[in-house]
């Protein structure tokens, strides 16, 4: 795959994500409000994709101004393009950074977000730590990550029940880093956590963009998984993700989506 087809590619399943489980973004500002004690006026959203996150806080927080912070300017076009149509542009700055590189300068933030994202960059304690020393008097970070992978199979005790809980197993024996739990990373970086849950996510009834989003996971268990699961596995792998095979799922009409997000808001320690 070419860099702008990679980019395209994972531009489309964020897109998709946030069409299926962005539900929890309005929780997770709800958590952020209690957690803080008032509605933030500046948030920097780390790692922002194509603008998901961004696009929800400028929503749920209508007065707040949001920094988005990403190191690839394809996604930063995107979040650009959103803020255009969405009516957030005068409120919303976009700044290609490397956070491999530190923070960016920032100027004292109520909340920096960071979803699906810090799991991404080099040295995940030492941006933590530089985030505390960034953040206003009394401003929080809020972490998000995938709470375990997204299910697709309706029942468990399928062919596609079992073959799913099996690509789930070698994703955790190949130490997948997108399933991560940050609290002793928090703990350790000098923060005190105010609020850690799972926020649960279904999606029951025929979806053409649930079978579209099962197409991407399996796709990611035919690929990135090829040394670790069973030559069955993968052959039947091939059939699901094959668009004209019989047992495509392209063709199902009746996969549910079960998914979740685990969320950290915590502040430095006094
Ligand atoms: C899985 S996406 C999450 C996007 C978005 N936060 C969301 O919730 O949909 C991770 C994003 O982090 C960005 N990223 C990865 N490493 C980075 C780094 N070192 N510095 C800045 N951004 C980075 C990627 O370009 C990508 O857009």
């Amino acid at each position: 795959m070419t860099h702008s087809h990679e980019h395209a590619h994972l531009a489309s399943a964020l897109d998709l994500d946030a069409e299926l489980v962005g539900g929890y973004l309005d929780d997770a500002a709800a958590a952020i409000t209690r957690s803080l004690g008032r509605t933030p006026q500046r948030i920097v959203d780390l790692g922002a994709g194509t603008g998901t996150g961004t696009e929800a806080l400028a929503r749920d927080f209508a007065g707040a101004e949001v920094v988005a912070v990403d190191s690839s300017p394809e996604m930063i076009a995107r979040v650009d393009e959103r803020a255009r149509a969405g009516g957030f542009e005068s409120r919303t700055t976009t700044l290609v950074a490397d956070l491999d590189d530190g923070l960016p300068p920032l100027d004292s933030p109520d909340v920096i977000w960071a979803a699906m994202s810090l799991h991404h960059v080099a040295d995940p304690a030492a941006l933590l730590r530089q985030a505390a020393a960034a953040l206003a008097p009394d401003g929080v970070v809020a972490i998000v990550e995938m709470a375990g992978l997204p299910r697709f199979a309706p029942d468990a005790d399928t062919a596609l029940g079992t073959l799913e809980a099996r690509c789930h197993a070698a994703a955790s024996g190949a130490g997948w880093e997108a399933i991560v739990d940050w609290t002793d990373t928090l703990g350790a970086a000098g923060y005190d956590v105010l609020h850690r849950d799972t926020i649960h996510v279904a999606r029951t009834g025929p979806s053409e963009s649930v079978a579209r989003y099962a197409v991407h996971w399996f796709s990611q268990f035919r690929h990135r998984l090829a040394d670790d699961l069973s030559g069955s596995d993968l052959a039947s792998l091939d059939c699901l993700i094959a668009p004209a095979d019989p047992a495509s799922l392209h063709k199902r009409a009746d996969l549910t989506l079960r998914a979740g997000r685990l969320l950290w808001v915590a502040r430095p320690a006094a």
